[in-house]
């Protein structure tokens, strides 16, 4: 009885270390780091914090993802149409930017499992009545390469949109009427008017979009290292912990 016990215990652990050395695999740009792009202006999933520190979210989620793989998470702040760019020049080993999955996208990464789930939502001022039914007469304000702007451009085109290159400066802008509204992804755009007075957020009736890492084309062992430890951490329920204390409501 021992014996077959040990013979168990024997097998389950050489399967064990198989799947460790799968994910020990990998390669990374810098060794030992995790190299990462990102414009961490989009609260609640990557923000700086006054010492200028990258928060939030992704870099939670990244935190854990890294001390299993044994990598140290590198992370370069740019705007997101250069973090989109990042790991297709060999400047980062992901992009990790609250990157919606898209099917054009696919050509230029490797997606990650996704790990939540948004709406693009509308934010204007309190006081203003917009709706999907009149978006198209508004000016909207977007960030550059996001899907609000590829939304809002194909809906109403280039004219009424005004795009910046960061939500940060399309927020002030709205502040100053200078846009009407501005679409953004829900969660954020929550954030946004939970810190900036007299907003409102509007729900859209655009397509639901996940959320995954967007990983240099071809790093096919980094995906599955990454995914084999996101995956255990949605399905212990860590992901949605993280969103939630992370989130206003
Ligand atoms: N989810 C949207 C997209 O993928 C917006 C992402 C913007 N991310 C950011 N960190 N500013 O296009």
């Amino acid at each position: 009885m021992m014996k077959k016990i040990v013979a168990i215990l024997c097998a389950m652990m050489l399967t064990l270390t198989a799947v460790s050395a799968l994910a020990a695999d990998f390669t990374t740009i810098e060794a030992g780091k995790l190299t990462m792009s990102t414009s961490p202006d989009f609260p609640p999933f990557e923000n700086t914090d006054d010492d200028g520190n990258i928060i939030g979210i992704e870099p939670d989620l990244i935190a854990l993802i890294c001390e299993k793989l044994g990598l140290e998470p590198n992370w370069l702040a740019m705007d997101f149409d250069s973090a989109l760019l990042a790991p297709q020049t060999g400047k980062a080993d992901a992009v990790v930017s609250g990157v919606t999955v898209r099917e054009d996208r696919k050509t230029q990464f490797d997606f990650t499992t996704s790990y939540v789930s948004i709406h693009q939502a509308i934010v204007c001022k309190e006081d203003k009545d917009i709706t999907m039914d009149n978006l198209g007469e508004q000016t909207i304000g977007v960030q550059n390469g996001t899907t609000g702007q590829i939304y809002a451009v194909d809906d109403f085109g280039e004219d009424n949109v005004v795009a910046y290159n960061t939500y940060s400066v399309a927020f002030l802008a709205l502040t100053n009427d200078q846009v009407d509204c501005i679409v953004v992804d829900d969660l954020v755009g929550k954030a946004y008017a939970a810190t900036i007075p007299g907003l409102k957020v509007v729900e859209t009736t655009y397509e639901a979009e996940e959320f995954a890492f967007g990983v240099s084309k071809g790093n096919t062992a980094l995906v599955e290292a990454i995914n084999e430890v996101l995956e255990g951490l949605i399905a212990d329920g860590t992901v949605e912990e993280i969103i939630l204390k992370h989130s206003m409501n």
